[in-house]
């Protein structure tokens, strides 16, 4: 097959390079992009008198038949054409003639790769965000469902207060909210026409870019034809933002592992989502949870090839650039399915309220709720502190819990206590307490439940 650059060249490619250099194999996910874009682009080159309408419609009914053959599976791609621009047009030349050699005037591959990659990442990020939402629902829906099941809640992983489990649940829809918000705001910079700044410089054609912008939904047109050939920076925000959606993922995978544990006997994974041992009958093991978990770390990994692949580039565009569509590629795919499958796990978990509720009465985790409760009654803090630690301590010897405490007892350490103390020990009641803007008591997670149902 003739390179589309036969002309400075006196001997053919090596076979080697060929195989070294092309994106086909990768780039072809693309084509649907490459294929949009062409399109807008032939019809302005039309529009402004750069080649005639009637070239302009054969390439469009070209780049239409291309697009169904590609659709259909019929489409032969050709490595020695490196890559999906030069697949495409060279098929678009093959099909239709002399038109056909017209569509790469006023653009170079290299605002048109760049092109490709934005509208390519502008539609996955709608469905990233259309799949955290899913994912927020889900969690909003099983809160719902435990708006009073307590359990303890941990600091440094030692169990510290009862809390609500759709207080912890709402907590990753807040922090999947923050994702939302950060995906979105990416497509303001995403969302930028870089074609017909050609290969670096732009044109001496009368190209009219703001028109192909109306064509391909872009907000505005890049204003430094250097920078737009030779920017990946919405690449790399993209792949910032994945990894901290799938960060919090994997915070949760971590949880739904630790308390699937026989030591936590938290939650039980549906059989559907759980995966069993070849040698140890008695096991049923949450691979899923896992998977997403070590998944996050590709997807970090994706993150810094690319950063590093661009620390060192000079401008403008380098071949180098290539190398940023696998990363990108792998992270929208395993963000996606970390996403899916997440969701799709969830309902299926069965929750051990009676568990969780035990154990949030144990290991003095209403310890807080007695130094506030000395506080009502007069006593500084850091002196309800220090009484309350004593208390503690008093138990530990004892190995008691607080609630198996009497009166008495309870007294020689603080005159001020008196019977009401024991409203305070029971983590029913503690969490009730906790009503502060935020906190885990049932009216304000209630409130954040109202909240989400509204906005979700
Ligand atoms: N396949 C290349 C890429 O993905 C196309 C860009 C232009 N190539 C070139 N040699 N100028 O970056």
């Amino acid at each position: 097959m003739k390179k589309p650059w036969s002309g400075r060249f006196t001997h053919k490619t090596s076979g080697i390079v060929e195989s070294f250099t092309e994106s086909i194999s990768f780039d072809k996910r693309l084509w649907k992009h490459d294929i949009r874009g062409s399109i807008a682009h032939a019809k302005m080159l039309a529009k402004q008198g750069i080649i005639p309408a009637k070239d302009a419609g054969a390439i469009v009914k070209g780049l239409l038949e291309i697009a169904a053959e590609i659709e259909s599976g019929k489409f032969r791609f050709r490595n020695e054409l490196e890559d999906i621009h030069m697949n495409i047009e060279a098929e678009l030349v093959s099909k239709i003639g002399p038109a056909g050699k017209k569509l790469h005037t006023a653009r170079s591959r290299n605002d048109q790769v760049a092109l490709d990659i934005r509208l390519y990442l502008r539609e996955e990020t709608e469905d990233v965000l259309s799949k955290i939402l899913q994912f927020q629902k889900t969690l909003l829906k099983t809160a719902e469902r435990h708006a009073d099941t307590v359990m303890p809640g941990y600091t440094h992983l030692q169990r510290a207060q009862p809390v609500l489990l759709a207080h912890h649940l709402l907590a990753y829809i807040e922090m999947i909210e923050r994702d939302k918000g950060r995906f979105t705001d990416s497509l303001k910079r995403l969302n930028v026409l870089p074609l017909g700044s050609c290969a670096l410089s732009g044109t001496s054609l009368p190209n009219d870019r703001t028109f192909i912008a109306k064509e391909l939904g872009f907000k505005a047109v890049s204003g430094n034809s250097i920078d737009a050939v030779s920017d990946r920076d919405f690449a790399v925000e993209f792949l910032s933002c994945a990894c901290i959606t799938i960060m919090h993922l994997s915070r949760l995978a971590e949880e739904l592992v630790l308390w699937s544990t026989e030591e936590f006997r938290f939650i039980e994974i549906s059989d559907e989502f759980t995966t069993g041992s070849s040698i140890m009958p008695q096991k049923k093991n949450p691979d899923v949870a896992e998977l997403v978990r070590g998944k996050t770390g590709r997807v970090y990994g994706n993150l810094v090839s690319l950063l590093t692949l661009m620390k060192g580039l000079p401008l403008s565009y380098n071949r180098d650039m290539q190398e940023d569509k696998l990363p990108l590629f792998d992270t929208v795919d395993t963000l996606k399915s970390c996403l899916e499958i997440m969701t799709a796990m969830l309902p299926g978990i069965t929750f051990n309220c009676k568990r969780m509720l035990a154990t949030a009465g144990e290991g003095y985790s209403t310890a807080t709720d007695i130094a506030e409760y000395l506080v009502r009654k007069g006593i500084p803090f850091r002196e309800a502190h220090e009484i309350t630690g004593k208390i503690v301590l008093h138990c530990i010897k004892k190995n008691i819990e607080l609630h198996e405490l009497d009166l008495k007892e309870l007294k020689s350490f603080s005159a001020v206590i008196s019977k009401d103390i024991f409203l305070c020990l029971d983590p029913v009641a503690s969490v009730r307490a906790r009503s502060s803007y935020g906190g885990t008591s049932p009216s304000q997670v209630l409130k954040q439940i109202k909240r989400y149902k509204k906005s979700l």
